[in-house]
């Protein structure tokens, strides 16, 4: 069974009465459960971290190269200027799909630059708490490639 680390950042523990208008009414203990139910079924173990301070965030990212498979990530602000967070992911040499909840391509400039997506194998937004599911799909694509014969 492939295990993968779900890192949160900042202000994803206020899920739930953080503007729900945007980011829904679950919580991201209700967040975890739903993932972890979906990956048990496709044969991974998710483990969910969150932190609110970029060090910690960035300890995290670097634990993913010695135990875990690959990692899902919703840096939340940091998406958009932690270079640390970055070069951490960088030298994981494990695959990273980055989400976000919202669609952040149609909201504030500030949030349409991601400086972690480069480093990520790609990025899923703008489907809520699904996002989580989706990227766990394609985490396991990567880890345990189907081949398919054309
Ligand atoms: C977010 C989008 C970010 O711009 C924002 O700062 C967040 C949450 C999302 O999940 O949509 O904290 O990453």
């Amino acid at each position: 069974m492939s295990e993968i680390l779900v890192i949160n950042g900042p202000n994803l523990n206020m899920l739930g009465r953080r503007e729900p208008e945007i980011y829904g009414r679950l919580t991201l203990s209700d967040i975890e459960k739903i993932t972890q139910s979906h990956a048990a079924k496709i044969g991974m173990k998710c483990i969910f971290f969150q932190s609110n301070i970029e060090g910690e965030i960035v300890t995290a990212i670097q634990s993913v190269k010695d135990k875990y498979d690959g990692a899902i990530i919703n840096a939340g602000a940091y998406t958009h200027y932690s270079y640390a967070l970055r070069d951490a992911i960088a030298l994981t040499d494990k695959p990273f799909v980055e989400v976000h909840m919202s669609n952040v391509f149609g909201r504030e400039d500030f949030r349409h630059k991601s400086v972690i997506s480069a480093v990520c194998s790609g990025v899923i937004c703008g489907f809520g708490e699904n996002v989580y599911t989706l990227a766990a799909d394609a985490l396991a694509s990567i880890i345990n490639p189907v081949k398919i014969e054309v």
